[in-house]
């Protein structure tokens, strides 16, 4: 039992660790050799076993930020509701920095006149603002630059740096997802809070400036299964305005034959697409995004920014480093679907 739940915490840990969460480390390390905890963990459902939901879990139920000592005497003390609560949540962490590749990404595809983003996957919805956050890609500056709302993305020596136009004017913005979340509702900022790791408040006010810019204007975000209600969700794109469906940390959540249905119906539907995925994800899947170099387990290629399947460059899980790949020149981006017909 537990064996590999153990090896899944440790890698936690170390993800922790590099990211700026020596606390979160210590815990995931703790539970990776605590056979009493494993066990705890191994009551929730086999998707819900993730270390980051388990410790949100356990900070959403008033757990203690602390040592692991006073903190697994709390989960085990609480293991009952900390159970319950896994069962209903899902990963939802949504991560405004990787509004800054999607970005780039729709700057490149070139779209003449407005669009409608179409975020599958959108969480709470806020990498449906790219337009209103003040985003900046290596040399290039995209969105407004008024924008309390800063996202930086850092670009690594690779392939030419492209010349990034204008984003599109988004004429309308809507999501979708299993389990939206609504920061107006009640304990649901909380919860997008808690899905951050305890240290990270410059995360935690990332995250705060980005729902004030959507509680001025908040798109709706449809409850559905990806692939189900893909198609009316398209459809609500306005006449005149060219629906850019936009996925970025979403396709993993999808087991490989439903992420195969999403790519066949997304190829039909006459729309342009963003993609912020896992590398090497939808690689026999989209069968146009191949396997980045240089390798998978370098984590400025744990991701791959694509465009209509074509791979332009792979960054880090947060999206804030992206090393260009020479496919990502604005004349190769310039093609796809268009405009709805008015
Ligand atoms: C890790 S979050 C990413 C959120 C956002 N795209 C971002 O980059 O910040 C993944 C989201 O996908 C949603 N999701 C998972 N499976 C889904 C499905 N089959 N259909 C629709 N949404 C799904 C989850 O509820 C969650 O909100």
């Amino acid at each position: 039992m537990g064996v590999s739940l153990a090896q899944r915490f440790l890698s936690f840990a170390e993800a922790s660790e590099a990211s700026g969460s020596p606390l979160y480390a210590e815990w995931a390390r703790g539970v990776a050799s605590d056979l009493e905890l494993l066990a705890v963990v191994e009551r929730a459902p086999a998707a819900k076993r993730q270390p980051a939901l388990v410790f949100a879990a356990t900070r959403y139920l008033g757990g203690p930020v602390d040592a692991f000592p006073v903190v697994r005497a709390w989960m085990l003390r609480n293991a009952v509701a900390i159970v319950a609560e896994l069962e209903i949540r899902f990963t939802q962490t949504n991560d405004v920095r990787r509004t800054g590749p999607v970005a780039a990404a729709l700057a490149l595809a070139g779209v003449d006149g407005p669009v409608t983003l179409l975020e599958v996957g959108a969480s709470a919805g806020l990498g449906l603002y790219p337009d209103r956050y003040d985003i900046r890609v290596g040399a290039a500056r995209l969105g407004d630059p008024e924008s309390r709302v800063h996202v930086a993305v850092d670009v690594l020596p690779g392939a030419q740096e492209p010349a990034l136009p204008a984003l599109p004017p988004i004429a309308a913005r809507f999501g979708l997802d299993l389990a939206p979340l609504d920061p107006r509702r009640q304990g649901e900022l909380h919860w997008l809070e808690m899905l951050l790791p305890p240290e990270r408040t410059d995360r935690v006010e990332l995250l705060r400036d980005a729902v004030d810019v959507l509680l001025d204007d908040p798109a709706p975000v449809i409850a559905g299964d990806a692939v189900q209600e893909l198609p009316d969700l398209v459809a609500l794109a306005p006449p005149g305005t060219t629906p850019v469906v936009v996925t970025s940390g979403t396709l993993v959540y999808l087991p490989g034959a439903r992420r195969q249905a999403f790519v066949d119906l997304i190829a039909g539907l006459g729309v342009r697409w963003v993609s912020y995925e896992r590398s090497g994800l939808l690689t026999g899947v989209a069968s146009t995004v191949p396997v980045p170099a240089p390798s998978a387990s370098d984590a400025d290629a744990f991701a791959t920014l694509a465009l209509d399947g074509t791979a332009l460059a792979v960054g880090d899980a947060h999206g804030t480093r992206l090393r260009w790949l020479p496919s990502a020149s604005p004349d190769a981006c310039r093609h796809g679907g268009g405009a709805r017909p008015t």
